[in-house]
């Protein structure tokens, strides 16, 4: 955008979105690994509107913290209504910037390219003010847009203001609108607060404007949904459900295959690459990025979880790991926190692994736990293997070098160092360092009774015991 065509922005996100019944700030509210109102901000700056104001009040440090910085701040005091929340930005609009775009912090549908519309068609009006409207079927709950015989804005009406025959208008305010900078500042001052809300309404500066002789226009969104606002869970899970598939067209659209759309939960902060599969009942979330190739699911939930090309993971939980290329793992796998699982590693069912490095090709195939580990190439970790990290005060490290055989059963008592190539004997418990190379068994050795058996069925038919030898 040029200079003189700079556009600023006003995201109104003071209030306490008293309809969630929440303990946090609705702003920040939690929809697919996003802030609520981080999705308003991302739509104008995908507009190229800059500077953006966004209004604060309730929860104002946590909601500033919550929506980072990259934005200027203004305080509302007292929650006094939409106008009052405005009015508080205005002081921090730049000298010289013609045009701004006001937005309600809770309408997390909105895209750049309806923001783009929204500014286009002022402009191409030569309107002082637009306000973005929607024709609803149900238009309950939002200002309604009165328009004279000939069609003219005479201003917007909130329900709880409303006539009964004004209740019956479908068109409705979105609460996004486009400004002359000048005239919205001049009719702010003219607000009051003689309403059923006793607030100062934005949506009166449409009236006051209308009512000087501005010129007013209507910039009627194609898609009503667009820019809902959310103000109850129902709301917010109706907005998830849009956004959710908002996010799996465009993933399929770049050359992912999404197998069952209905039973497929991936957040807006998800990457995935070409040519993966994701198979029903998946969950990426957070920070998790996929490469390209992949087979995700059935039955999958990652999480801030980085995943390489041509991986194979199903019907697992995973949390937190690094996951390099040519890795399979499932099904029945916890991975925690801290879990990094070189290329070519295989990780089987019910393994649970925590703050371990898995090295390439190593294979941890049965009912295992590694906690607090190294574990080198190309090593095979028996099934039913524990590493015991925990003394009860401390955690341990356990380390087992590239190819080392540790045997079904063992215990590994931790700290603990198995060198290169060594040998575990199955079910021993190993509590001493091991030597590369060396094999290392630790059990108590078998007693082989013969006869025994035959000697106790005989007994027990006669009535009697074994004589215990
Ligand atoms: C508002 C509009 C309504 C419109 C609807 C569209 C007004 C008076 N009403 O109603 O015409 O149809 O949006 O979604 O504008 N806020 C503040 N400070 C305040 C009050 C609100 O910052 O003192 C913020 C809120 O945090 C919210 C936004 O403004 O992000 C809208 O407020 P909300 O209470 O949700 O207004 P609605 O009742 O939805
Ligand atoms: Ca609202």
């Amino acid at each position: 955008m040029a200079e003189s065509e700079q556009v600023a922005g006003i995201v109104l996100a003071a209030g306490k979105g008293t309809r969630m019944k929440s303990d946090y700030p609705k702003a920040l509210m939690p929809l697919l690994g996003l802030p609520l109102t981080v999705y308003v901000l991302q739509a104008l700056q995908g507009a190229g509107i800059d500077p953006i104001i966004v209004v604060i009040g309730h929860g104002a440090e946590q909601v500033r913290a919550g929506l980072g910085e990259g934005y200027c701040y203004a305080r509302q005091a007292e929650p006094l209504g939409t106008g009052h929340a405005t009015m508080q930005a205005m002081p921090l609009i730049p000298e010289g910037i013609a045009r701004v775009v006001v937005a309600a912090g809770d309408a997390p549908l909105v895209t750049a390219d309806a923001i783009r519309a929204l500014v286009e068609h002022h402009r191409n009006t030569g309107a002082q003010a637009t306000v973005a409207t929607a024709q609803l079927s149900d238009p309950t709950g939002y200002g309604r847009i009165v328009r004279d015989s000939t069609g003219r804005i005479l201003g917007i009406v909130e329900e709880r203001d409303a006539l009964p025959e004004q209740k019956a208008i479908r068109e409705v305010c979105t609460s996004f609108y486009c400004f002359e900078t000048c005239v919205l500042r001049e009719a702010l001052p003219r607000l009051n607060n003689l309403n059923a809300q006793g607030e100062y309404y934005l949506t009166d500066v449409i009236g006051i404007i209308a009512q000087g002789g501005g010129k007013v226009e209507a910039w009627q969104s194609p898609d009503p949904t667009l820019l809902m606002g959310v103000n109850n869970r129902w709301e917010l899970a109706q907005a998830a459900q849009a956004l959710r598939e908002r996010i799996l067209k465009q993933l399929c659209l770049d050359g992912v295959t999404i197998v069952d759309p209905a039973t497929t939960y991936i957040d807006a902060t998800v990457q995935v690459g070409h040519d993966t599969t994701i198979e029903p009942n998946t969950y990426l979330r957070g920070k998790t990025a996929v490469g390209a190739n992949c087979t995700l699911g059935p039955d999958l939930y990652l999480e801030d979880t980085q995943v390489g090309d041509r991986c194979r993971l199903f019907r697992s939980h995973i949390v937190g790991a690094t996951i390099e290329s040519e890795v399979s793992v499932g099904p029945f796998a916890h991975l925690r926190p801290g879990t990094v699982l070189r290329r070519g590693a295989r990780i089987g069912d019910f393994v649970e692994i925590k703050n371990t490095e898995v090295g390439e090709e190593t294979k941890v195939l049965h009912l295992t736990y590694l906690g607090d580990a190294t574990v080198g190439k190309r090593a095979n970790i028996g099934a039913g293997t524990i590493t015991c990290n925990f003394d009860g005060m401390r955690k341990h490290r356990t380390v087992i070098g590239d190819e080392v055989f540790v045997g079904s059963h063992a215990t590994l008592i931790a700290p603990l160092t198995i060198g290169r190539g060594a040998y575990i004997a199955a079910a021993s418990p190993i509590t001493d360092d091991v030597p590369p190379d060396a094999l290392a068994i630790a059990r108590c050795y078998q007693t082989v009774k013969e006869g025994w058996a035959r000697r106790r069925r005989e007994s027990k038919q006669m009535g009697g015991k074994t004589d215990g030898k």
